[in-house]
């Protein structure tokens, strides 16, 4: 795929943040996009804005951790354009506790089922269409997070290190499909999804945020290079710019025996 062009791009997440600026980058470059989120007016706006700059995009609400709606997804981008090239899961939820035992549990299968099952159902939902077409990208929205410890946010970690896991193994799995699968591993973005706080000042006045434009760029790097699948390309704010990089797959190999 050299091209975005005339490509079929569901894209979940879509109504804010980066699944909102992949979108509008995504139907910029002539992509039919179909704009996937739970906030089915802002999935509308984000619609509105790629057609009114030339593009093309649909909006569908959905809340993604409910199958049925997953595959309405799905099943609406396969009526309207008859094809899927490009699966953005990208929508996500997290929220922040000090201690293991201040993490509820309902909590914690919410946020697992948004983050981590719900970009498993709907790759198994994407998959034939994908083959069908001859092959495609599926591009997952991992997180730094899913690659180091995080200091208050358990099963928002845990989430994205499974989002990491399902990448690589996926990409295994569909290499002979001619079906890529890569993840993008943003540092902190400047978008709703930040907790306000004093800790998120202090981030501030360390780092700055990256701006979700910033991250776009990268998923539409992973989307067009044919080279790359099983491939995590991290995101950071360096030196007030934002800085990419491929993270070499680590190999799990044992440091010392226990006898
Ligand atoms: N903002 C950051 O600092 C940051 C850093 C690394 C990774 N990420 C990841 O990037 C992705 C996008 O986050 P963002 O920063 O653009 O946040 P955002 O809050 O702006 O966007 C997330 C979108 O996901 C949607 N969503 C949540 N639950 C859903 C559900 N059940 N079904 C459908 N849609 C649902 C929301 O409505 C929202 O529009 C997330 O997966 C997040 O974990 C964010």
């Amino acid at each position: 795929m050299n091209t975005l062009r005339n490509k079929v791009c569901v894209i979940t997440g879509a109504a804010s943040g980066i699944g909102r600026a992949t979108a509008l980058l995504f139907a910029g470059e002539g992509a039919q996009v179909v704009a996937a989120d739970i906030n089915g007016v802002g999935a509308e706006e984000t619609a509105r804005r790629a057609m009114a700059a030339g593009g093309k995009a649909w909006a569908i609400a959905a809340d993604l951790t409910d199958r049925a709606q997953a595959a309405a997804v799905v099943d609406g981008a396969m009526r309207r354009h008859g094809r899927i090239d490009v699966l953005h899961n990208n929508a996500g939820v997290v929220r922040l506790h000090e201690t293991v035992e201040e993490t509820p549990e309902d909590e914690w299968r919410w946020i697992l089922e948004t983050n981590l099952t719900s970009y498993f159902v709907l790759a198994k939902l994407a998959v034939p269409a994908l083959r069908r077409g001859g092959g495609g990208v599926i591009i997952n929205t991992a997180s730094t997070a899913g690659l180091q410890a995080s200091r208050d946010a358990l099963a928002y970690a845990a989430s994205k290190h499974g989002v990491v896991g399902l990448t690589r193994t996926l990409a295994v799995m569909l290499r002979t499909d001619g079906i890529r699968v890569n993840a993008v591993c943003p540092a902190g973005v400047d978008t709703p999804f930040l907790i306000p706080g004093p800790r998120l000042e202090e981030r501030r006045r360390a780092t700055g945020f990256l701006q979700p434009e910033e991250v776009a760029l990268a998923v539409r790097h992973l989307a067009l290079a044919e080279n790359l699948t099983d491939a995590l390309l991290m995101v950071q704010r360096v030196e007030g710019k934002a800085a990419y990089s491929l993270i070499e797959p680590w190999a799990a190999k044992p440091i010392a025996l226990l006898e």
